[in-house]
């Protein structure tokens, strides 16, 4: 089947493009408004950008609280949903007021984050305390991108300085209302360029 973007609705487009482009992992994104209320939604345009300096984005579909908060207040923290987070992360998608706070709703503890105002999700096994940078509009997409100033693991899933992969069980948002968890992880190892040319050459 051959399908041609410019023959489909814009919701078409959003339901075919984000059933192919999978799995998406969760940032769930905390901020405050300029007035001090807590805000917190899910965001599956989400990925890392740089790792020196260390720059992560999310992508903002129109206008949105999350959007309207960091480009006020500079700053946002990544909380990383993982499998027992994901009816409390989708309390957070409904609709709220602007005045409302998400983690109140979600009934969600929160904790206070180290060198950034917007709180932490306590429960998150990681969070990723982010500085704002710039935002950059494309269609209906805002990418709004941040320096990771401090990075948050749980003693449950760290290993060796990293997020071990056998423990963290971070939740994929798949297409419509499917989501998936990482459970089967195996390793591959990549190959060496001369280990490659000596077996051609066999
Ligand atoms: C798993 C999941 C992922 C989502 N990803 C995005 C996203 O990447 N960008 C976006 O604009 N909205 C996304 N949404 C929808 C927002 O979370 C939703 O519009 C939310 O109400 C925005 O809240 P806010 O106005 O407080 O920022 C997602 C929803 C869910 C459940």
């Amino acid at each position: 089947m051959k399908i041609e973007p410019a023959e489909l609705t814009p919701r078409e487009n959003y339901k075919l493009l984000t059933s192919i482009v999978v799995p998406r992992p969760i940032a769930w994104v905390s901020s405050l408004s300029p007035d001090g209320t807590r805000n917190l939604a899910p965001h599956s345009y989400f990925n890392i950008i740089s790792t020196d300096p260390p720059i992560v984005h999310f992508t903002s579909a129109g206008e949105k609280d999350t959007r309207r908060n960091v480009e006020a207040t500079g700053e946002f923290v990544v909380n990383i949903v993982t499998d027992d987070l994901v009816e409390p992360m989708n309390v957070t998608a409904a609709r709220f007021d602007a005045d409302d706070d998400e983690f109140a709703w979600a009934d969600l503890e929160v904790a206070a984050s180290s060198r950034v105002a917007p709180p932490r999700v306590a429960a998150a096994k990681a969070a990723i305390e982010c500085r704002y940078r710039e935002t950059v509009s494309m269609g209906n997409g805002h990418m709004l991108f941040g320096e990771v100033v401090t990075v948050h693991l749980s003693d449950a899933v760290h290993h060796d300085g990293v997020a071990d992969p056998e423990k963290y069980r971070p939740v994929a948002r798949l297409g419509g209302t499917a989501y998936a968890t990482i459970r089967d992880v195996y390793h591959l190892a990549r190959p060496d360029v001369e280990e490659l040319q000596r077996d051609a050459a066999r």
